[in-house]
């Protein structure tokens, strides 16, 4: 049995273990063209994503609903921590086109990549984009993860040839 997962914000975004209410938001956020585009295929339903999301949390990979303050589900923020290797977290990321504009998957990563460097064990944290998604190399940047140049990248990180990777080493100053 899997320790709770915790409610982290920052004033602004709302971090919080999964709920049913959640699911109308995941049925829209997994057909979502740019999230398929981005992250690749999905789940079939939303209780799909909600049961992998526990069964990968009792793996160690911890999964949280990204909401409003008022607790209005606007997207997906996980961890990956690979069972292999605990010494880094690879984090990924969606919002409702609708949540979008507004700074939620910044303050996203910054709170979980905190809290996992904290809570986790982990040492780093790495983000990676497709080189044409700007609207997450923007969130990289913004949460404070420097790219790591292409030739100084370890074979084991899993990234595609092309990759933009991104790492973050020490937990950001605001949480
Ligand atoms: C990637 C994705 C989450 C980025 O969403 P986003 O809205 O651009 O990112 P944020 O929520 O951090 O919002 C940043 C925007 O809000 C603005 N903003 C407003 N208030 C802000 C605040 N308090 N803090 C930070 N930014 C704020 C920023 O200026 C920025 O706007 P800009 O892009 O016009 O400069 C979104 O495009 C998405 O879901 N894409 C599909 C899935 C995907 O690509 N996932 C990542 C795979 S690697």
């Amino acid at each position: 049995m899997s320790r709770p997962l915790p409610t982290l914000t920052d004033g602004h975004v709302l971090l919080r273990a999964a709920e049913p209410r959640d699911l109308p938001s995941i049925e829209i956020g997994i057909r979502d063209p740019d999230v398929l585009r981005w992250i690749g295929p999905q789940p079939a339903s939303a209780e799909e994503v909600l049961a992998q999301n526990e069964q990968r949390w009792e793996r160690g990979s911890p999964t949280l609903s990204i909401c409003e303050p008022d607790g209005a589900c606007v997207g997906k923020v996980w961890m990956n921590v690979p069972e292999g290797d605990r010494s880094t977290g690879f984090v990924g990321y969606w919002l409702l086109p609708a949540a979008r504009g507004r700074g939620f998957a910044t303050g996203a990563v910054r709170l979980l990549s905190a809290w996992a460097l904290r809570e986790l064990g982990i040492t780093r944290v790495r983000l990676t984009t497709a080189p044409e998604n700007a609207r997450s190399q923007r969130v990289a940047e913004r949460s404070g993860f420097q790219r790591i140049p292409p030739g100084e990248r370890d074979a084991a990180e899993g990234a595609h040839r092309g990759d933009f990777v991104y790492e973050l080493i020490d937990p950001p100053a605001m949480a």
